[in-house]
Protein backbone atom coordinates (compact mmCIF):
# COMPACT_ATOMS: atom_id res chain seq x y z
CA UNK A 1 0.00 0.00 0.00
CA UNK A 2 1.12 3.63 -1.01
CA UNK A 3 0.71 4.80 2.18
CA UNK A 4 2.73 8.02 1.43
CA UNK A 5 1.41 8.83 -1.64
CA UNK A 6 -2.18 8.76 0.00
CA UNK A 7 -0.76 10.82 2.61
CA UNK A 8 -0.04 13.39 0.05
CA UNK A 9 -3.10 13.02 -1.89
CA UNK A 10 -5.44 14.05 1.38
CA UNK A 11 -2.91 16.53 2.08
CA UNK A 12 -4.34 18.23 -0.52
CA UNK A 13 -7.83 17.43 -0.84
CA UNK A 14 -8.39 18.77 2.44
CA UNK A 15 -6.69 22.14 1.81
CA UNK A 16 -10.43 23.43 0.82
CA UNK A 17 -11.34 22.66 4.68
CA UNK A 18 -8.69 25.26 6.33
CA UNK A 19 -10.58 28.14 8.14
CA UNK A 20 -13.94 26.73 9.00
CA UNK A 21 -12.70 25.55 12.55
CA UNK A 22 -11.62 27.29 15.37
CA UNK A 23 -8.25 27.06 17.39
CA UNK A 24 -8.81 26.37 21.02
CA UNK A 25 -9.09 29.85 22.95
CA UNK A 26 -9.92 28.75 26.56
CA UNK A 27 -6.17 29.11 27.26
CA UNK A 28 -4.06 32.16 25.83
CA UNK A 29 -1.30 29.44 25.72
CA UNK A 30 -3.36 27.52 22.76
CA UNK A 31 -4.81 30.40 21.20
CA UNK A 32 -1.46 31.53 19.89
CA UNK A 33 -0.98 27.88 17.70
CA UNK A 34 -1.07 29.10 14.28
CA UNK A 35 -4.55 27.52 12.29
CA UNK A 36 -2.54 26.64 9.37
CA UNK A 37 -0.45 23.66 11.30
CA UNK A 38 -1.05 20.68 9.71
CA UNK A 39 0.68 17.44 9.72
CA UNK A 40 0.10 13.57 8.91
CA UNK A 41 2.18 10.54 10.36
CA UNK A 42 1.14 6.79 9.76
CA UNK A 43 3.58 4.42 11.56
CA UNK A 44 3.12 0.62 10.52
CA UNK A 45 3.92 -2.37 12.58
CA UNK A 46 7.10 -2.68 10.68
CA UNK A 47 8.43 0.19 11.40
CA UNK A 48 8.10 1.85 8.53
CA UNK A 49 7.38 5.91 8.90
CA UNK A 50 4.96 8.12 6.10
CA UNK A 51 4.68 11.82 6.84
CA UNK A 52 3.61 15.06 5.52
CA UNK A 53 3.68 18.36 6.56
CA UNK A 54 4.56 19.38 10.49
CA UNK A 55 4.23 16.09 11.82
CA UNK A 56 7.59 16.27 13.47
CA UNK A 57 6.51 19.58 15.31
CA UNK A 58 5.78 18.38 18.96
CA UNK A 59 2.51 20.24 19.89
CA UNK A 60 0.26 20.16 22.96
CA UNK A 61 -1.40 16.62 23.09
CA UNK A 62 -4.25 17.62 25.59
CA UNK A 63 -7.25 14.62 26.10
CA UNK A 64 -4.92 12.30 23.73
CA UNK A 65 -3.28 11.73 27.28
CA UNK A 66 -6.06 10.58 28.46
CA UNK A 67 -5.42 7.19 26.76
CA UNK A 68 -1.77 7.03 28.22
CA UNK A 69 -3.23 7.75 31.92
CA UNK A 70 -5.90 4.34 31.48
CA UNK A 71 -2.43 2.21 29.72
CA UNK A 72 -0.61 3.08 32.48
CA UNK A 73 -3.29 2.46 35.41
CA UNK A 74 -5.16 -0.46 33.98
CA UNK A 75 -1.95 -3.21 34.31
CA UNK A 76 -2.23 -1.35 38.06
CA UNK A 77 -5.46 -1.49 38.97
CA UNK A 78 -6.99 -4.65 36.55
CA UNK A 79 -10.20 -4.89 36.36
CA UNK A 80 -10.76 -3.18 39.89
CA UNK A 81 -9.87 0.24 38.29
CA UNK A 82 -13.76 0.23 36.64
CA UNK A 83 -15.56 0.32 39.64
CA UNK A 84 -14.41 3.34 39.65
CA UNK A 85 -15.28 4.89 36.39
CA UNK A 86 -17.46 3.41 33.85
CA UNK A 87 -17.03 2.18 29.78
CA UNK A 88 -20.00 3.63 28.54
CA UNK A 89 -20.11 6.93 26.16
CA UNK A 90 -21.49 9.52 27.60
CA UNK A 91 -23.13 11.36 24.61
CA UNK A 92 -22.15 14.78 26.57
CA UNK A 93 -19.22 17.34 25.76
CA UNK A 94 -15.99 16.42 27.54
CA UNK A 95 -16.29 18.75 30.84
CA UNK A 96 -19.63 18.24 31.69
CA UNK A 97 -20.85 18.36 35.07
CA UNK A 98 -24.03 17.25 34.64
CA UNK A 99 -24.51 13.80 34.73
CA UNK A 100 -21.99 13.19 37.55
CA UNK A 101 -24.51 14.51 39.83
CA UNK A 102 -27.30 11.86 38.49
CA UNK A 103 -24.56 8.95 39.03
CA UNK A 104 -23.40 9.37 41.92
CA UNK A 105 -20.05 10.84 41.09
CA UNK A 106 -19.11 7.67 38.59
CA UNK A 107 -17.58 9.20 35.80
CA UNK A 108 -19.50 7.63 32.49
CA UNK A 109 -15.82 6.50 31.00
CA UNK A 110 -11.75 7.33 31.54
CA UNK A 111 -12.29 9.67 28.53
CA UNK A 112 -14.49 12.50 29.38
CA UNK A 113 -12.49 15.13 32.21
CA UNK A 114 -14.22 13.38 34.79
CA UNK A 115 -13.07 9.76 34.15
CA UNK A 116 -9.59 11.02 33.66
CA UNK A 117 -9.56 12.65 36.70
CA UNK A 118 -9.93 9.95 38.57
CA UNK A 119 -7.91 7.81 36.49
CA UNK A 120 -5.33 10.27 37.40
CA UNK A 121 -6.35 9.60 41.33
CA UNK A 122 -5.55 6.32 41.08
CA UNK A 123 -1.66 7.19 38.91
CA UNK A 124 -1.01 9.41 42.38
CA UNK A 125 -1.80 6.76 44.80
CA UNK A 126 0.25 3.89 43.09
CA UNK A 127 3.50 5.89 41.33
CA UNK A 128 5.39 8.06 44.01
CA UNK A 129 6.56 10.31 41.10
CA UNK A 130 2.95 10.43 38.83
CA UNK A 131 4.28 13.71 36.71
CA UNK A 132 7.77 12.24 35.63
CA UNK A 133 6.62 8.12 35.90
CA UNK A 134 3.73 9.90 33.41
CA UNK A 135 6.45 11.13 31.17
CA UNK A 136 8.51 7.90 31.54
CA UNK A 137 6.08 5.74 29.93
CA UNK A 138 5.09 7.74 27.14
CA UNK A 139 8.79 7.51 26.16
CA UNK A 140 8.54 3.85 26.45
CA UNK A 141 5.94 3.41 24.47
CA UNK A 142 7.31 5.87 21.85
CA UNK A 143 10.53 5.08 22.01
CA UNK A 144 11.81 8.58 22.20
CA UNK A 145 12.49 10.85 24.87
CA UNK A 146 11.56 13.71 22.61
CA UNK A 147 8.14 13.88 25.08
CA UNK A 148 7.83 16.86 27.84
CA UNK A 149 5.61 19.26 29.66
CA UNK A 150 4.56 22.07 28.15
CA UNK A 151 5.14 24.79 31.63
CA UNK A 152 3.36 27.33 29.74
CA UNK A 153 0.10 25.39 28.90
CA UNK A 154 0.23 23.89 32.45
CA UNK A 155 0.01 27.09 33.92
CA UNK A 156 -2.87 28.22 31.56
CA UNK A 157 -4.89 24.95 32.36
CA UNK A 158 -4.63 25.68 35.96
CA UNK A 159 -5.49 29.22 35.91
CA UNK A 160 -8.66 28.58 33.98
CA UNK A 161 -9.01 25.78 34.89
CA UNK A 162 -12.67 26.33 37.39
CA UNK A 163 -14.64 23.59 35.42
CA UNK A 164 -12.02 20.58 36.16
CA UNK A 165 -11.91 22.48 39.57
CA UNK A 166 -15.40 21.68 40.01
CA UNK A 167 -15.52 17.76 39.00
CA UNK A 168 -12.44 17.25 41.26
CA UNK A 169 -14.46 18.47 44.20
CA UNK A 170 -17.87 16.98 43.27
CA UNK A 171 -16.08 13.53 43.09
CA UNK A 172 -14.33 13.99 46.31
CA UNK A 173 -17.71 14.29 47.48
CA UNK A 174 -18.99 10.92 46.56
CA UNK A 175 -15.38 9.35 47.81
CA UNK A 176 -14.12 8.76 44.20
CA UNK A 177 -11.47 10.98 44.75
CA UNK A 178 -8.30 9.77 47.32
CA UNK A 179 -5.77 12.56 46.82
CA UNK A 180 -5.95 16.32 47.87
CA UNK A 181 -7.63 18.18 45.20
CA UNK A 182 -4.85 20.12 44.48
CA UNK A 183 -2.52 17.42 43.79
CA UNK A 184 -5.26 15.64 41.41
CA UNK A 185 -5.79 19.31 39.31
CA UNK A 186 -1.90 19.69 39.28
CA UNK A 187 -1.16 16.24 37.96
CA UNK A 188 -3.93 16.46 35.49
CA UNK A 189 -3.19 19.67 34.19
CA UNK A 190 0.55 18.62 33.26
CA UNK A 191 -0.96 15.26 31.56
CA UNK A 192 -3.30 18.00 29.48
CA UNK A 193 0.24 19.57 29.08
CA UNK A 194 2.51 17.10 27.59
CA UNK A 195 4.05 17.92 24.05
CA UNK A 196 5.24 15.70 21.29
CA UNK A 197 4.60 15.18 17.77
CA UNK A 198 2.17 12.76 15.38
CA UNK A 199 5.05 11.06 14.64
CA UNK A 200 6.26 10.05 17.93
CA UNK A 201 2.12 9.68 19.15
CA UNK A 202 1.43 6.96 15.96
CA UNK A 203 4.44 5.39 17.06
CA UNK A 204 3.20 5.25 21.09
CA UNK A 205 0.04 3.95 20.00
CA UNK A 206 1.86 0.81 18.02
CA UNK A 207 1.15 -0.73 21.10
CA UNK A 208 -2.50 -0.72 20.98
CA UNK A 209 -2.41 -2.37 17.48
CA UNK A 210 0.00 -4.81 18.41
CA UNK A 211 -2.08 -6.10 21.18
CA UNK A 212 -0.09 -4.69 24.44
CA UNK A 213 3.23 -5.77 23.49
CA UNK A 214 5.62 -3.05 21.95
CA UNK A 215 6.62 -3.72 18.36
CA UNK A 216 9.62 -2.05 18.17
CA UNK A 217 11.34 -3.87 22.00
CA UNK A 218 8.92 -6.74 21.91
CA UNK A 219 7.97 -5.95 25.56
CA UNK A 220 4.49 -6.42 26.88
CA UNK A 221 3.01 -3.52 28.20
CA UNK A 222 -1.00 -4.91 28.37
CA UNK A 223 -2.44 -8.01 28.63
CA UNK A 224 -4.30 -8.78 25.02
CA UNK A 225 -7.46 -8.14 26.73
CA UNK A 226 -6.52 -4.85 28.08
CA UNK A 227 -5.48 -3.24 24.98
CA UNK A 228 -8.79 -4.79 23.26
CA UNK A 229 -10.45 -2.79 25.75
CA UNK A 230 -8.62 0.32 25.55
CA UNK A 231 -9.24 0.27 21.72
CA UNK A 232 -13.16 -0.38 22.60
CA UNK A 233 -13.78 2.52 24.92
CA UNK A 234 -11.67 4.70 22.56
CA UNK A 235 -14.35 3.25 19.63
CA UNK A 236 -17.54 4.50 21.86
CA UNK A 237 -15.70 7.50 23.45
CA UNK A 238 -12.83 9.04 22.14
CA UNK A 239 -14.65 11.65 20.69
CA UNK A 240 -17.17 12.28 22.79
CA UNK A 241 -20.53 13.51 21.56
CA UNK A 242 -19.17 12.53 17.75
CA UNK A 243 -18.16 9.33 18.92
CA UNK A 244 -21.01 7.86 16.93
CA UNK A 245 -19.75 10.06 13.80
CA UNK A 246 -16.77 9.41 13.86
CA UNK A 247 -17.10 5.20 14.43
CA UNK A 248 -19.91 5.86 11.17
CA UNK A 249 -16.94 8.04 8.64
CA UNK A 250 -13.83 6.68 9.66
CA UNK A 251 -14.32 3.18 11.53
CA UNK A 252 -11.60 2.86 13.78
CA UNK A 253 -10.78 3.22 17.04
CA UNK A 254 -9.22 7.04 18.30
CA UNK A 255 -8.27 9.66 20.59
CA UNK A 256 -8.59 13.54 20.10
CA UNK A 257 -7.62 16.41 21.86
CA UNK A 258 -8.36 20.07 21.60
CA UNK A 259 -4.64 21.06 21.01
CA UNK A 260 -6.11 19.77 17.40
CA UNK A 261 -4.14 16.27 17.85
CA UNK A 262 -5.97 13.00 16.77
CA UNK A 263 -4.49 9.31 17.05
CA UNK A 264 -6.34 5.99 15.28
CA UNK A 265 -5.14 3.05 15.01
CA UNK A 266 -5.90 -0.20 12.64
CA UNK A 267 -5.53 -3.34 14.66
CA UNK A 268 -2.05 -5.44 13.37
CA UNK A 269 -1.18 -2.73 10.94
CA UNK A 270 -0.92 0.39 12.07
CA UNK A 271 -0.98 3.94 13.63
CA UNK A 272 -1.93 7.00 12.17
CA UNK A 273 -1.94 10.75 14.15
CA UNK A 274 -2.96 14.16 12.42
CA UNK A 275 -2.38 17.38 13.95
CA UNK A 276 -4.86 20.50 12.58
CA UNK A 277 -5.40 23.01 15.39
CA UNK A 278 -8.78 24.28 13.94
CA UNK A 279 -11.70 22.66 16.39
CA UNK A 280 -15.38 21.53 15.14
CA UNK A 281 -17.98 22.48 17.34
CA UNK A 282 -17.37 19.25 19.58
CA UNK A 283 -14.00 20.66 20.11
CA UNK A 284 -12.40 17.94 17.89
CA UNK A 285 -10.14 18.89 14.89
CA UNK A 286 -12.07 19.22 12.10
CA UNK A 287 -9.25 19.02 9.21
CA UNK A 288 -8.10 15.68 11.47
CA UNK A 289 -11.82 14.18 11.18
CA UNK A 290 -11.77 14.56 7.02
CA UNK A 291 -8.48 13.27 6.91
CA UNK A 292 -8.83 10.33 8.59
CA UNK A 293 -12.04 9.48 7.13
CA UNK A 294 -10.10 10.10 3.73
CA UNK A 295 -7.49 7.48 4.59
CA UNK A 296 -9.74 4.64 5.88
CA UNK A 297 -11.69 5.41 2.40
CA UNK A 298 -9.00 5.56 -0.11
CA UNK A 299 -7.19 2.58 1.87
CA UNK A 300 -10.39 0.25 2.30
CA UNK A 301 -9.33 -0.58 5.84
CA UNK A 302 -10.84 -0.17 9.30
CA UNK A 303 -12.31 -2.13 11.72
CA UNK A 304 -15.44 -3.14 10.18
O1 LIG B 1 -9.13 19.67 30.70
C1 LIG B 1 -9.59 20.33 29.79
O2 LIG B 1 -10.76 20.64 29.75
C2 LIG B 1 -8.70 20.72 28.65
N1 LIG B 1 -7.32 20.58 28.97
C3 LIG B 1 -9.09 20.02 27.37
C4 LIG B 1 -9.01 18.57 27.33
C5 LIG B 1 -9.32 18.01 25.95
O3 LIG B 1 -8.46 17.97 25.09
C6 LIG B 1 -10.68 17.55 25.65
N2 LIG B 1 -10.77 16.95 24.36
N3 LIG B 1 -11.01 17.07 23.29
Amino acid sequence: MDYQGIIEEIAVLVEPEFGKGKVADYIPALAKVPADKFGIAVQTMDGACFQVGDAEEPFSIQSIAKVFALAQAYPVYGEALWKRVGMEPSGNPFNSLVQLEYEKGIPRNPFINAGALVITDMLIEHFPKPKTQMLDFIRELSGSDDVYYDYEVARSEREFGFTNAALVNFMKSHYNIKAPVEQVLDVYFHQCAIAMSCRKLASAFLVLANHGVLPHSGKRMLTQSQAKRINAVMLTCGFYDEAGEFAFCVGLPGKSGVGGGIVAVIPNELAIAVWSPELNEHGNSQIGIKVLERFTTMTGKSIF
